[in-house]
């Protein structure tokens, strides 16, 4: 069995930080979500995968909010190759395929076709954590071989995911978004499929927002009497493209944190809770509420970093205040007068305050950025 990983996309729901990186890349926790999956496709005993990426250039999308047009870099193939290289650190072995504009689910799955020729694969979204795994799922489908096989989870708000009706563990439908759902059963990103697949996705047109959709390549196989089984998953998931899910997966990886301290922490400081404090990092006179994440060489002091935070390498917190967040690399957070939570700060941001008169607000911020001020 190979697995298939998709790691393009437009990521637009997580602008600006996919204005310059991969969203596929942001840590949760301090590993790229992208990194779990791929570790979960090594345990489940799958070491050939193909990264669908997109190919470097500028596109020119609709901004979510405003509709003008917006000049997008998609250019998430090299930093994706740069993390990943050949999958030898994962115990894999990698081959990219590149997509040349994201269109589709499906779409992606038709391109790599050539590489998977006629051998059952397992389709990962790259932007999605499944706490689990997926060998009890990987092993169901080889035990009881149907056509393809799709992983659900029970949601609240069933309306805003691709819903699946059942006959037992048979799916009859599967429907987008629908107004009244038929079960609370949520697709989630991962997919098992046989050579079939490859019939519908040739078979299917682009739907309204102009995609091939893999929930309609799925239909026509059980339109055309394929079996499509589904399995249940007990864990959590979380699909991680945007803010608000990101921010829970980190909460959720966090939750599980054992402590490790290899940085210098002083006298001063009190720490409660799990932290992971890595090699390098210094904490003084600070609050450390726990479960959190410092990343190598970061520096924390006259600060309170609280619960379910991630700080990146090198990050700088000093006179300030911060929960529940993930801060990327090389950012400072210095002498800032209100705490700052459930926030998402990308790589070498500065946030300070001045004594400058007139007192006011002083941003330079990049396009599609969200600012919320108490
Ligand atoms: P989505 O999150 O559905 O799409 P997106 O990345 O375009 O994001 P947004 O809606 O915020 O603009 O994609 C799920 C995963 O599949 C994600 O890892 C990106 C990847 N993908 C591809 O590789 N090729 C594609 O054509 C599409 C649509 C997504």
């Amino acid at each position: 069995m190979k697995a298939l990983v998709l790691a393009g996309g437009r990521g637009t729901r997580l602008r600006p930080i996919t204005h310059t990186s991969a969203k596929q890349l942001v840590p949760v926790a301090n590993k790229p979500v992208l990194f779990y999956g791929l570790e979960s496709i090594r345990d489940a005993g799958i070491t050939d995968v193909g990264i669908v990426v997109s190919d470097p250039r500028e596109m020119l999308e609709p901004d979510r909010r405003s509709g003008q047009p917006l000049t997008v870099m998609v250019n998430s193939q090299a930093e994706i190759r740069a993390a990943v290289g050949d999958g030898a650190a994962f115990g894999l072995r990698v081959t990219y395929i590149e997509q040349s504009a994201p269109l589709g689910l499906a779409h992606a799955v038709k391109i790599a076709q050539p590489w998977i020729r006629d051998e059952p694969f397992v389709m990962y979204l790259g932007d999605n954590l499944i706490k689990n795994g997926i060998t009890r799922f990987v092993r169901e489908f080889e035990r009881e071989s149907p056509d393809a096989q799709i992983l659900l989870a029970h949601v609240k708000t069933p309306s805003d995911f691709g819903v699946a009706e059942l006959a037992g563990e048979r799916v009859v439908r599967l429907e987008e978004k629908p107004k009244r759902p038929k079960s609370d059963l949520a697709l989630v990103g991962v997919y098992l499929f046989d050579a079939s697949i490859f019939e519908a996705v040739n078979a299917i047109r682009p739907s309204a927002r102009g995609e091939l959709e893999i929930t309609d390549a799925i239909q026509h196989l059980i339109s055309s009497g394929r079996n499509v089984r589904s399995h249940v998953i007990e864990g959590w998931w979380k699909d991680t493209g945007k803010l608000e899910d990101l921010l829970e997966a980190n909460r959720i990886v966090l939750s599980d944190l054992a402590s490790d301290v290899r940085g210098t922490v002083d006298a001063a400081t009190q720490v409660e809770g799990a932290v992971r404090i890595d090699a390098g990092a210094t904490v003084e006179r600070s609050r450390l509420r726990g479960p959190l994440v410092i990343g190598a060489g970061a520096h924390v002091a006259d600060a309170y970093v609280g619960q379910f935070t991630a700080l990146g390498e090198g990050v700088r917190i000093v006179h300030a205040e911060i929960e529940h967040s993930i801060v990327l690399e090389r950012s400072r957070l210095e002498h800032v007068p209100h705490r700052i939570e459930s926030s998402l700060i990308g790589r070498d941001v500065v946030v300070t305050a001045s004594d400058a008169r007139p007192r006011a607000h002083r941003l330079m911020i990049g396009d599609s950025s969200r600012v919320e001020l108490a």
